[in-house]
């Protein structure tokens, strides 16, 4: 049961889009995939739907109370097959733990009674912050999205730098899975430009393909269904990247999508 946290150093590049992308396509193969969602914001509660919601993220987080995460796991609006560990404004406190100790091994904890999953996916916060390495220190891999701006590279240096130091301080089985390079758009100079420079320092790490930019995967969204159930060539093209990305996430030998080091280009 792979445990994978999608992270990056800052909000709006497609955390969310990419932990959503991945559920559906999980969904659509039957797979039984856990969202835990440690945004705050919880975006990726909000477009799952979950049906009756009793506990949060927050309250499995809260050690003081008994509420595992098999009390808390609400079966989501998209089927039995994606379940949801909610997100909710109160997680934000634990960005910033009030007495400035940090309890690396929370999430770790709270997931541990968790069995009968195929994938659990993160959906972290917009930040490199406590509970982002919360989550890499209960994780097996870590997902890192950015956009190919300008400070895309910097961005992946960093994000790279926390998934490191929460390996080698709290969890030796973390690796990064890869770099998604998310809202590409391939007419774009500025958008090559960015690539080519993540390329040129991560080229074992930038996941082939990359995600385009394609306004179903919002659409999608907002209608509260997967981007695989969205009518559209541009949602077809973005299921079958996602389709990959996940062959990537559950097998390292993954066929379909892999390094750029390892395709055609
Ligand atoms: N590849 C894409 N093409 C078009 N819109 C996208 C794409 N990826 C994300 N978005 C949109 O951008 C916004 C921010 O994405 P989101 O996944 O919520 O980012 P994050 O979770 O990192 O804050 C959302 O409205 C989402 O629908
Ligand atoms: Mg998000």
């Amino acid at each position: 049961m792979p445990v994978v946290s999608v992270l990056s150093l800052k909000g709006g590049v497609g955390k969310t889009s990419v932990t959503l992308g991945l559920a559906g396509a999980a969904a659509a193969q039957n797979l039984r995939c856990v969202v835990v969602d440690l945004d705050p914001q919880g975006n990726a509660t909000t477009v799952l739907a979950p049906d009756g919601v009793e506990f949060t993220a927050n309250d499995v987080l809260t050690g003081d109370r008994p509420v595992t995460v098999g009390d808390a796991l609400a079966v989501s609006g998209w089927g039995e097959s994606v379940r949801v560990l909610a997100g909710e404004p109160a997680l934000e406190r634990r960005n910033h733990p009030p007495d400035g100790i940090p309890g690396r091994h929370h999430v770790r904890s709270a997931l541990s009674g968790l069995r009968d999953a195929d994938i659990v996916l993160i959906d972290c916060p917009p930040s490199l912050a406590e509970l982002t390495r919360n989550a890499l220190a209960a994780s097996d891999t870590a997902l890192i999205v950015t956009e190919p701006t300008a400070f895309a590279l910097a961005g992946a240096q960093q994000a790279l730098g926390a998934v490191d130091a929460v390996r080698s301080a709290h969890n030796l089985r973390l690796r990064p899975a890869g770099i998604v390079v998310n809202r590409f758009r391939s007419g774009t100079a500025e958008h090559r430009y960015r690539l080519d420079e993540l390329l040129a320092a991560y080229r074992d790490l930038v996941i082939d393909p990359v995600l385009p930019e394609r306004s179903a995967i919002t659409r999608a969204q907002g209608a509260g269904v997967p981007i695989q159930r969205w009518p559209s060539p541009g949602a077809r093209e973005v299921g079958r990247i996602f389709a990959g990305y996940l062959t990537l996430l559950l097998s390292s030998a993954g066929a379909g999508a892999g390094p750029f080091s390892k395709g055609a280009r």
